[in-house]
């Protein structure tokens, strides 16, 4: 029997990566068809689904804090329930399973991340019983894309294209949570794409945990290339994709981004480390000079893209000599953005195995002088697009002043740009606007709406 949720709200708290973001927009569409309305605020929902992660410890420690604080949180007022249902999936619930309802005895529905389709039968049979559902499933069958998606922005959609992961970086939890990497067919994909272009949808973003190896398991040989080729034909206006594996990205790839129409000149390519040592020990089978090697040929074939990364400090025997490595690598590619990570110790994973011995203090003052090299770059990279002119996706308002526009640059920058008059920001949100820039600062770019003013409504 299929269940149903009329009259009941819910509303999902998600953690980590973009998979788990996409994941959840497909738990909301599946709920609203089956008569759930979303919420906002856990006081206002009948059932709560926490989509959590365990790439590194803070997250996972914090997800029991939340959920035991649940407790006390009361129903609301007009609820068709007698108690507030709670749901844990994602990469925890996919490794904890049962030991999460021992440890947290008011939680009534634990996934994992093999089976998101299987939600609402649980959360359904909780609601009739008041029991433990529990339902972890090792890999899954089908790639899971049949499932109905509610978008966060009508402007903008993830398109996951394969999931899971076979490299086995050693410090990483990812592959055991997610399984083994699975394609999805490049026609289901090209559909996909052609259905959100028709909706409207101006960017796409193609996800995967490492993207270049695409089509390894279903093809016998990488294609990422022909699924970029596919998506541009679309007609899309925008294209990125995310994550990309320095050791799989081909050059054919990287020609595309001085020829194809809609690829965006940005590009995020975690290094990790610029120590080949490190490299070695993490299990990432590049080297700093095949690294600055593929840089080099993206700066050709794209001058001025925009480059991001990844990086960890203080993986198990980081030395100094190895740190500086990686604050060279750093300034040496002049990353536009880079996102900065302690080594967090995941027990089942290689590294967890290795000596380390590396005093907090240090390790906390290596991450201090990377991060201080880290703003260098990103505001010397924003002060080089002062004078142009920039064409923004907006995506609403600034945070901080709701009368200034806020949207993304093809280089993914975050730029912020007064209303020009007349226009209200709900007529803007999903347009493409021209902004001069006048401002760089390190973490944005901020200038006016250029003559002309919107191009696109
Ligand atoms: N597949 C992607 C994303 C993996 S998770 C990729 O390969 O880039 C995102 C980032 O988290 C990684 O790039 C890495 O920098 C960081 N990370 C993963 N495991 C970690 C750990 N145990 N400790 C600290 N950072 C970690
Ligand atoms: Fe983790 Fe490496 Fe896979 Fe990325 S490529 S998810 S870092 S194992
Ligand atoms: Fe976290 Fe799982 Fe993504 S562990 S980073 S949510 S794949």
């Amino acid at each position: 029997m299929t269940p149903t949720f009329d009259r009941m709200t819910f509303c999902i708290h998600t953690f980590g990566c973009q998979m788990n973001k996409h994941d959840s927009e497909r738990i909301a569409g599946m709920l609203e068809g089956l008569g759930a309305s979303m919420v906002e605020t856990i006081e206002e929902a009948d059932i709560v689904v926490f989509m959590t992660c365990c790439v590194r410890e803070a997250a996972d420690v914090r997800l029991y804090g939340q959920v035991a604080s649940l407790k006390n949180v009361p129903l609301r007022a007009g609820t068709p329930l007698s108690k507030r249902i709670v749901a844990v999936g994602g990469c925890i619930g996919q490794r904890d399973g049962e030991k999460l309802t021992e440890q947290l005895p008011h939680l009534d529905v634990v996934f994992g991340t093999h089976n998101l389709g299987s939600l609402p039968g649980l959360l359904s049979a909780a609601v009739a019983d008041g029991a433990h559902h529990v339902e972890v499933l090792e890999s899954s069958a089908d790639f899971p894309t049949t499932l109905p998606t509610a978008r966060e922005h009508s402007w903008a959609a993830w398109l996951p294209i394969t999931v899971g992961c076979d490299n086995f970086c050693s410090y990483c939890i990812v592959p055991y949570v997610r399984g083994r990497e699975k394609s999805r067919t490049l026609e289901d994909i090209a559909e996909e794409a052609r259905g959100y272009v028709e909706a409207g949808v101006r960017e796409i973003t193609l996800l995967g945990q490492n993207v270049n190896s695409y089509g390894r398991d279903l093809y016998g040989e990488p294609r990422f290339v022909d699924v970029l080729d596919a998506v541009d034909a679309t007609g899309i206006e925008r294209l990125r994709f995310a994550t990309s594996h320095p050791k799989d990205l081909t050059d054919e790839v990287i020609a595309r981004f001085g020829t194809l129409r809609s690829l965006m000149p940005a590009l995020h390519l975690p290094a990790q480390s610029g120590s080949d040592r490190i490299l070695a020990a993490m299990n990432r089978r590049y080297t700093r000079e095949h690294y600055l090697g593929l840089i080099a040929k993206l700066r050709e074939a794209c001058p001025g893209i925009a480059l991001s990364t990844d990086i960890i400090v203080g993986f198990p025997g980081e030395t100094e000599e190895d740190f500086l490595q990686t604050l060279s690598l750093v300034e040496e590619v002049g990353y536009s953005q880079v996102f900065t990570f302690i080594y967090s110790k995941r027990e089942g994973t290689p590294a967890a195995k290795l000596v380390d011995d590396t005093p907090r203090e240090v390790i906390q003052e290596r991450f201090d002088r990377l991060v201080e090299a880290v703003q260098r770059c990103a505001y010397e990279a924003n002060q080089a697009e002062l004078g142009k002119v920039v064409d923004v996706l907006v995506e609403g308002v600034s945070k901080r002043d709701g009368t200034m526009l806020a949207g993304k640059s093809p280089k993914n920058q975050t730029v912020h740009a007064p209303l020009p008059e007349g226009r209200s920001v709900d007529e803007l949100v999903g347009a493409v606007v021209p902004v001069r820039v006048d401002e760089a600062r390190t973490w944005y770019l901020a200038g006016t709406v250029a003559d002309g003013g919107v191009t696109r409504p």
